[in-house]
């Protein structure tokens, strides 16, 4: 049954919490419990203040803040990386370059080497003056050349010829490789580079003798690298600034894009909770003109009850008590006459017969309308068995009455429709299906109290039946429908009519969830 609406119609706040309900349980994880007192829900609720922030922000602001982070990744990776590259090919570029025309000044002055030996004082001479021209052209600071076995054979640190170091890695250059790199300075033959205190650059050279494929000596050559690392800086600043930049324009670019949609997103879902909030209050009218329609309904069956009562009263009291009271005065009259005027007489007993049954009618009529006092016996069991008993002697018919499971309170108004529906439904069977046997049977089961009246008469069809000619059925079903109950009426030619209706009651409470908690009365089950 459709509970009574109390109060005002819906604000728009009760519509915003009903919103507020519907987001957060969209959301899902918000509004969860928590389980205190376990290291589980101390996590939990320290990552449920970030998780909380971060579901606050607009979606421009999440992608704002995500693309941004993945963007500036995004960003320092390509751009460290193209940077060492290029600061790779600088580097390659320079030695390259440097390599063949540094090996073309010294290799002429090694060809006397084959393999091991000395240099001549004539090639250490020259080598002297080549150093000294690339000192001044290149920034060269120093210039060894090693013989295979790791002999220094020149040097511009004279101290050094003659001596043999193992710990440099000549290998890879006497196969033929040209290496090159900063100087790491670490050797022990380094100590004049170290006393530089600057950055240097170091190169490998294999020297070759004339003509052939044979490496007789390498020259190991620093050059200062300030030239060097400017060319690096400025190409690292150069990739940098074009990787920053597509990447600023993209971020922008998409900036302008996700803006649009989220604005767009925004209105929308404005514009959805604006239909969301009036829907609300839509469905809150509703349900308030659904219960004030049941109100009226209810309020209308009491007042037919009320009529109905009176009007069977007034009859019986009143009409009904003046012809008893003509008849008395008739058989008075007839004594009186005492058999002297024949016709006289015999007119008085046709206004007599006359006058009983206009008497038989009217209290007919007035049995017809009586409804059984609900005031003082709320017993259903009881109320139905009187209005059974009075329909027994009035029709002359037989009624099987079967009760079961119906509990001790019912909300009255519940019992009142049961009653009414129980008398009509029994009046029709006696009134139009010619059966002199009938079957009421009442029963509840969880919450649902079903009645059923049935007979086994002549029946009706939709067109058979004259639902114009009386409001019998028509008030069954709407005493039912006013306590949000169902009604049916099925009947089949020849083979009777069953009319039935179900309620949804609260027994436990019954009688105070009534509209008249006072009316209520315990009634028994059979
Ligand atoms: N138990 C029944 N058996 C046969 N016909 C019935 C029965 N109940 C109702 N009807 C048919 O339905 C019509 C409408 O019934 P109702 O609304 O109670 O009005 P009324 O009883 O005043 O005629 C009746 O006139 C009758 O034709
Ligand atoms: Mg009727």
């Amino acid at each position: 049954m459709m509970e009574p609406v109390v109060g005002k119609v819906s604000t728009a706040d009760e519509a915003d919490r009903h919103i507020r309900h519907a987001d957060s349980s969209l959301r899902g994880s918000e509004g969860k419990p928590e389980t205190s007192g376990t290291f589980g829900a101390f996590v939990r609720a320290a990552g449920a203040r970030p998780r909380r922030w971060w579901s606050r922000r607009s979606l421009f602001e999440q992608f704002a803040l995500l693309s941004s982070l993945v963007l500036s990744l995004s960003v320092a990776a390509v751009g460290g990386w193209v940077g060492n590259r290029i600061a790779d090919g600088v580097l390659r570029g320079t030695s390259g370059a440097a390599a063949l025309y540094m090996t073309n000044f010294v290799e002429p002055y090694v060809q006397s080497m084959d393999g091991g030996g000395t240099l001549s004082a004539e090639d250490i001479r020259r080598l002297d003056g080549v150093t000294e021209l690339l000192k001044s052209r290149r920034h060269v600071a120093s210039v060894k050349i090693w013989a295979r076995d790791g002999t220094i054979v020149y040097s511009t640190q004279k101290a050094l010829i003659g001596r043999r170091f193992t710990a440099t890695d000549l290998t890879p250059s006497l196969q033929g490789e040209i290496r090159a790199g900063m100087a790491d300075l670490q050797d022990d033959d380094s100590e004049f580079e170290r006393s530089l205190s600057k950055p240097l650059y170091e190169m490998f050279l294999p020297l070759y003798k004339n003509e052939t494929e044979r490496i007789v000596a390498v020259a190991e050559i620093y050059e200062d690298a300030g030239a060097l690392l400017r060319d690096q800086a400025s190409a690292i600043r150069g990739a940098w600034l074009v990787v920053g930049s597509v990447g600023l324009v993209t971020l922008l670019a998409l900036f302008v894009v996700v803006h649009r949609g989220s604005t767009t997103i925004k209105r929308q879902r404005s514009a959805i909770k604006q239909r969301f909030r009036e829907k609300v209050l839509l469905h809150r009218k509703n349900d308030i003109l659904k219960s004030e329609t049941e109100d009226a309904l209810r309020t209308a069956a009491r007042i037919d009850d009320l009529v109905h009562t009176r009007l069977g009263a007034e009859l019986h009291d009143g009409p009904a008590q003046l012809i008893s009271f003509a008849l008395l005065r008739i058989e008075g009259l007839e004594q009186e006459l005492d058999g002297r005027t024949p016709k006289a007489r015999a007119l008085l007993t046709e206004f007599r017969s006359a006058l009983q049954d206009a008497l038989k009618e009217l209290r007919a009529i007035a049995a017809d309308l009586f409804l059984p006092d609900l005031g003082d016996s709320g017993d259903l069991a009881q109320m139905l068995r009187k209005i059974i008993r009075a329909h027994e002697c009035r029709a002359a018919s037989v009624v099987d009455f079967e009760m079961t499971g119906v509990p001790e309170r019912l909300p009255r108004d519940a019992v009142r429709c049961v009653v009414r529906v129980t008398q009509e439904a029994l009046n029709n069977a006696f009134k139009h299906s010619g059966s002199h046997r009938q079957t009421v049977m009442v029963n509840y089961c969880a919450g649902t109290l079903r009645l059923s009246v049935r007979d086994h008469g002549c029946g009706f069809s939709g067109t058979s039946a004259k639902p114009l000619s009386g409001l019998g059925i028509i008030g069954m079903a709407s005493r039912v429908r006013a306590l949000g109950g169902t009604f049916s009426v099925i009947s089949n030619l020849g083979q009777g009519t069953e009319i039935s209706c179900e309620l949804h009651v609260r027994s436990s409470i019954a009688g105070t969830d009534d509209e008249h908690p006072q009316d209520a009365q315990p009634i028994k089950s059979d």
